[in-house]
């Protein structure tokens, strides 16, 4: 796990991106906009250009990677955030880690498991990635249409059809796997005594709002933000909007 876009300042955010994409997909959060916050933006194993991780794969592999980084960078503890396969892994951090985590950010996400029929057709995207070693399938599936909202318009629909294009099918298979073996996190946002923020796009179909919903009735106290208009990546779609919530955490974690 690798952190291209270290900046300094006071308090210390942790941005995990989601499938299958890098840290780029948090542009509109590392050009400034998030002003005193220290941001780390890591490229999750795989998706950094390196192999990901040995052996089954279990989102545990990116949270010992996290744990890892936040050492290096001499941090004992951060606000954690993620949008949607990086809030899984916000979950599984905090769960692992609870004494680590300053606040939590929640994005376009949810604390259920997958069903038998998720489970199933990730397994059949990560048999097909590897048997043809490319990631064509999701493109051929326009897995870029379902990430974007219906307004987005051509230029971010391009940039993310690069963004996916991009990815490593070893990357792709791997966290297809390790996603589908995760188990649901209600009982960890239940326990939680950080500052929480449930950030959703309002045309997100991927992680409706309802998803999101159901995590904040399952927290002690959480601020839940539907981004007006966006899709599954609130975060790239409506920078303003998704930064606005981000700062109103911090302030609480502050
Ligand atoms: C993501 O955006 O990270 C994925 O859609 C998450 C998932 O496949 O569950």
């Amino acid at each position: 796990m690798t952190d291209p876009h270290p900046q300094q300042s006071a308090t210390p955010l942790v941005l995990l991106h989601a499938f299958p994409l890098t840290s780029a997909m948090w542009r509109g959060q590392l050009d400034g906009s998030l002003a005193g916050a220290r941001v780390l933006a890591p490229d999750l194993r795989g998706f950094d250009g390196s192999p990901p991780p040995p052996g089954v794969p279990s989102l545990e592999h990116w949270v010992d990677d996290l744990a890892r980084l936040l050492d290096a960078a001499g941090l004992e503890r951060a606000v954690v955030g993620g949008l949607s396969m990086g809030g899984y892994l916000a979950l599984a951090f905090a769960r692992r880690h609870p004494d680590r985590l300053a606040g939590l950010l929640l994005a376009d996400t949810k604390a259920s498991a997958d069903t038998e029929a998720a489970r199933a057709n990730r397994e059949r995207i990560a048999s097909a990635v590897l048997a043809r070693r490319s990631v064509a399938l999701l493109a051929e599936e326009r897995m870029e249409d379902t990430l974007l909202g219906p307004d987005a318009g051509p230029r971010l629909l391009a940039e993310v059809r690069g963004m996916v294009a991009a990815a490593d099918p070893r990357a792709v298979a791997w966290a297809q796997r390790a996603m589908a073996a995760r188990g649901e996190s209600f009982q960890v946002l239940a326990g939680l005594r950080v500052p929480v923020a449930v950030v959703v796009g309002e045309r997100d179909a991927i992680t409706p709002v309802t998803d999101d919903e159901a995590m904040v009735a399952a927290l002690p106290a959480a601020e839940l933000t539907v981004v007006a208009a966006a899709g599954h990546l609130s975060a790239l779609e409506a920078p303003a909007a998704f930064n606005a919530a981000v700062l109103a955490l911090l302030r609480r974690v502050d």
